[in-house]
């Protein structure tokens, strides 16, 4: 751990941040995967970390630098990754930004899987992965204070966003629209909204790095106010 800022509106507090894509194994040299490149992920760490907080941002496979000052756990698997979140908490404040695969392949191959002269491509079984977001949410003992999922979405970009808020338990959803007219997917600016129980707020489309430092100050406010 370290602190960026002593005397910042996060000091003493703990936040969790989530980032990256999973690799999801095949066999031991094949896996499924995303296109996520944890830029969000990484930025809200750092942003938390430069307001004060100890941050832990559990990582899946990214081709980005640690951000100073936070504590990285690296994962490859949206198994390894709920197992890391678990051994993170408890935290004050929990933002999920993975792109967790939604599924894995059912007993991935032990060995690397050979083609069959003329046999044929093999089919995978794929089975849901663990639910991390969802899980944290309806922690029943030592749950954090704030905890914030994201959303990308292509369309319906605030329903969808709404029935995710409702159904997986968290208190902010922070939609991500990613609509080929409103930015590039993997680009540099997100053009969010901030879904609460209270509403929806929109905000200007800008870079990731100052979607982070505004959700940092969103989160330092409610923590200080004692929640949501
Ligand atoms: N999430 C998670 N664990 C999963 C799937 C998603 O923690 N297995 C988290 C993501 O980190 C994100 C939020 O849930 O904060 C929403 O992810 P998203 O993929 O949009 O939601 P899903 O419920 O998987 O719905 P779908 O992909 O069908 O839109
Ligand atoms: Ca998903």
């Amino acid at each position: 751990f370290g602190r960026l800022q002593p005397q910042g509106p996060l000091t003493g507090l703990r936040v969790l941040v989530t980032s990256g894509p999973t690799h999801e194994p095949i066999d031991p040299v094949r896996y499924i995967a995303n296109r996520s490149s944890g830029r969000q992920g990484h930025a809200i760490a750092l942003a938390a970390a430069q307001a004060g907080a100890h941050v832990t941002l559990v990582s899946g496979p990214v081709n980005l630098p640690a951000p100073p000052g936070v504590h990285v756990v690296h994962v490859e698997s949206a198994r390894e990754m709920l197992a890391a979140v678990e051994v993170a908490l408890p935290a004050d404040a929990a933002v999920f930004t993975a792109a967790v695969a939604d599924w894995r392949v059912a007993g991935a191959a032990e060995e690397k899987i050979k083609k069959q002269g003329g046999g044929g491509a093999p089919s995978l079984n794929l089975v849901e992965n663990p639910d991390i977001l969802a899980s944290v949410s309806r922690m029943k003992a030592g749950r954090p204070q704030l905890v914030v999922g994201f959303a990308a979405e292509t369309e319906k970009v605030l329903a969808h966003a709404q029935a995710k808020l409702a159904r997986k338990g968290c208190d902010w959803i922070v939609a991500n629209d990613v609509s080929p007219e409103s930015g590039v997917m993997g680009g540099d600016r997100n053009t969010v909204h901030l879904v609460t129980a209270e509403g929806v707020e929109d905000w200007p489309t800008m870079g990731k790095d100052e979607v982070a430092r505004r959700l940092v100050a969103r989160i330092a406010d409610a923590l200080a106010r004692g929640g949501v």
